[in-house]
């Protein structure tokens, strides 16, 4: 027999206390009209702890710190799709692979989820450039949730999942597994790198500059201190004439003294060497 569900419920101390290490950690913004997603998602995980309520889990919270990567995890949004916003990739393809691209390519994909974006640039790397394995082109992909890197990292994706990439695209970068999903070719694997990171985090490990940056859908979620600190961040590491893509309803803001220009729909060029003061 199942059992009854124990209603959970946060009170306004326990959300105002979930809510400062949502911002401290990740550099989230929840607002007040959130806070029954936010208990919904909280119970859950206090359920699948074995706990009773949430003062039990703001004690668990501060006795194990992983814990946190946990609460970030329930607190996030994790969809995405192959080819979102196509226009993105459309521009990669014109400005960086069409004739077959430079010997040495960078890209990155901020924010990749459960990587349908870093997997999409490397279809359209592989189908612009076919002997790309013979140079050096790479896709750093990152997130901060390791759930979904796991996912990533495995490539394997249900029919709905991958509903974005066309029949031929399927059969030529995809095999299907025993459990009739589709499991991305080793040839796109080959392609990207993930790697967990925190774009709130003090400092990131990349040394070298790329060409275009994918940050897209991550910073809807960010306050404004979180995003003003990341345009220089980016801007840093971005090669001159590079592009940085943000999602549908992102803006790079302010955008004069930034050191990027406008280079098409939620697409900024980096245009000087110096970075804003
Ligand atoms: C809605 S998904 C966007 C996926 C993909 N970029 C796209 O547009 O389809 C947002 C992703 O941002 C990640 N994220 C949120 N805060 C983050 C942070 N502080 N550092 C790194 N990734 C973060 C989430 O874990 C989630 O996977």
């Amino acid at each position: 027999m199942t059992q009854p569900q124990i209603g959970i419920t946060l009170g306004e101390a326990d959300f105002r206390k979930i809510v400062a290490i949502a911002a401290s950690e990740a550099g989230l913004a929840i607002p007040e009209a959130k806070k029954s997603l936010v208990q919904s998602r909280v119970a859950r995980r206090i359920r699948a702890l074995g706990l009773k309520n949430c003062g039990d889990y703001l004690k668990a919270l501060d006795a194990d710190r992983s814990e946190t990567q946990n609460l970030i995890s329930v607190l996030t949004t994790n969809v995405s799709n192959f080819y979102r916003e196509q226009h993105h990739f459309d521009c990669v393809r014109e400005l960086f692979l069409a004739g077959g691209g430079l010997s040495k390519l960078r890209f990155w994909s901020a924010g990749c989820s459960n990587g349908q974006e870093p997997y999409t640039l490397a279809i359209e790397i592989l189908k612009s450039i076919p002997d790309a394995d013979k140079k050096d082109i790479l896709v750093l992909a990152t997130d901060i949730d390791g759930s979904v890197l796991e996912k990533a990292s495995k490539g394997i994706y249900t029919e709905a999942e991958i509903e974005g990439v066309s029949p031929a695209d399927r059969s030529k970068f995809f095999t299907r597994t025993p459990t009739n999903d589709f499991e991305v070719c080793p040839a796109l694997k080959q392609l990207v790198r993930f790697k967990m990171l925190n774009l709130n985090g003090p400092s990131w490990p990349m040394q070298g500059l790329f060409d275009a940056i994918f940050c897209r859908n991550v910073v809807i979620y960010f306050n404004d201190e979180t995003q003003a600190r990341l345009w220089p961040r980016f801007h840093a590491l971005l090669k001159p004439g590079g592009v940085l893509m943000l999602g549908h309803s992102e803006r790079l803001h302010p955008l004069e003294g930034s050191g990027f220009e406008t280079a098409g729909v939620t697409t900024y060029r980096k245009t000087t060497e110096a970075g804003p003061n």
